[in-house]
């Protein structure tokens, strides 16, 4: 069964990016190695909650001043959004503007500025540390919220945004779907409901970014196509959320629906071509790849007829906004040259280190969670490092090659 379902997820994989490639007119060379956690970041991750791995961080520039260890920084924005599942670790940044090490204070921006795109910074704890690699690197215990994304996240400053849930309110979960709740606990239908309610408010999130994504296309002249698709993509993001919400509302026995997301009008749509081209790499050909993948994978271990049919849905949806994310970007380097090329491969350089944490583990027997499906969290990392290996970083160096 296991080898079944990889053989299955491969085949995803391959025909993904003989897609994308196809939509890009370029031809893939061998599949790249995944970088993982980055040379210049340790993460020694311990998990409280429901377990797991922990944050992952790359490099970024340090202003230092000397500190001995120090306690408690927070940071100037709250996790808003997150999932509840809280994580500390040993992040380590580079010191390489001074020999000395900044105060817990002072390195809180490059860390926050450091984590993946799931992440959220909730406050350095204690440092400077001592490196443990001996690679003379400033470490500090920090404590994370994990807010991985489903898809295109809706970035703001601290991480992605989500709106509130409100229990009982009509409006997005009346899709008469019927996941088999026969012989569920009370509890467990409450966490298949939760995990259902997670990934339907980060589809309800990306509602917006699309809009964003195509009023950026109209403004730097983009053809017909891709606005139009930025609009289609938004309306698949509609139907994710009703039918994610649906299946939570399905499980709890109530319905329930997302209130505002203020953040969808306050967020600056960017300013140039570069700004949109980095963007799109973090949040489509990263994100919306590996949405595809892992719903992919949890489609393909789900026995519940209506989950399964729910995520091999979106998993072919996801699909056409990853090739719609190199779209994006094959005309943004075309209409701004080298510098958004080099940006690009930049940026791809970056996501090769900034591998997002898989979904949180809901509460549930595993053959329970993957008929409902959910994918243990070691499999979804395993499916996103195949899938920057296999679709993500190939088609990367093929766009940038080609430019
Ligand atoms: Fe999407
Ligand atoms: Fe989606």
């Amino acid at each position: 069964m296991y080898h079944a379902a990889m053989d299955v997820s491969l085949i995803f994989r391959k025909k993904l990016a003989q897609r994308v490639a196809a939509a890009l007119g370029v031809t893939l060379a061998a599949p790249v190695a995944f970088v993982g956690c980055g040379a210049k970041v340790v993460v020694d991750s311990e998990t409280t909650g429901t377990g797991g791995a922990g944050g992952t961080g790359s490099s970024s520039d340090v202003s230092s001043s000397t500190g001995p260890e120090t306690s408690s920084s927070t940071g100037p924005a709250a996790c808003e959004g997150g999932t509840g599942e809280v994580t500390s670790f040993l992040a380590c940044i580079p010191s390489d503007v001074s020999p000395s090490c900044p105060t817990a204070e002072g390195a809180y921006p490059s860390i926050a500025q450091s984590l993946d795109f799931c992440s959220c910074l909730h406050s350095v704890d204690v440092g400077p540390k001592p490196d443990p690699s001996g690679n003379g690197l400033c470490c500090y215990d920090v404590t994370i919220e994990l807010v991985c994304a489903v898809g295109r996240p809706l970035l703001a400053e601290d991480g992605p945004a989500i709106a509130p849930v409100e229990a009982a309110r009509r409006g997005w979960s009346e899709e008469p779907l019927a996941p088999n709740v026969e012989g569920l606990s009370a509890d467990a239908r409450e966490a298949l409901a939760e995990r259902w309610i997670r990934d339907g408010l980060f589809e309800h999130a990306s509602v917006a970014a699309f809009s964003r994504l195509a009023l950026a296309l109209l403004a730097h002249g983009a053809d017909e196509s891709l606005v139009r698709a930025a609009h289609e993509a938004a309306l698949d993001e509609v139907r994710h959320a009703r039918l994610s919400l649906s299946l939570a509302a399905a499980y709890r026995g109530a319905p329930l629906a997302p209130r505002g997301l203020p953040e969808a009008l306050s967020l600056p749509l960017g300013e140039g071509l570069v700004e949109l081209a980095v963007s799109t790499v973090v949040e489509g050909a990263v994100g919306e790849t590996l949405a595809a993948v892992l719903a992919s994978e949890q489609a393909e271990r789900a026995s519940d007829p209506a989950v399964r049919q729910v995520l091999t849905g979106i998993a072919e949806d996801e699909s056409r906004h990853a090739e719609l994310a190199f779209r994006v970007l094959a005309f943004a380097i075309a209409a701004g040259g080298a510098p958004v090329r080099d940006a690009v491969a930049q940026a791809f350089h970056d996501a090769a280190a900034r591998l997002p944490p898989p979904p949180p583990e809901p509460p549930l027997p595993a053959d329970v969670a993957a008929a409902h499906g959910h994918v243990p969290r070691g499999d979804a990392r395993a499916a996103f490092v195949r899938a920057m290996d296999d679709v993500v970083l190939p088609l990367g160096r093929a766009l940038v090659e080609a430019a």
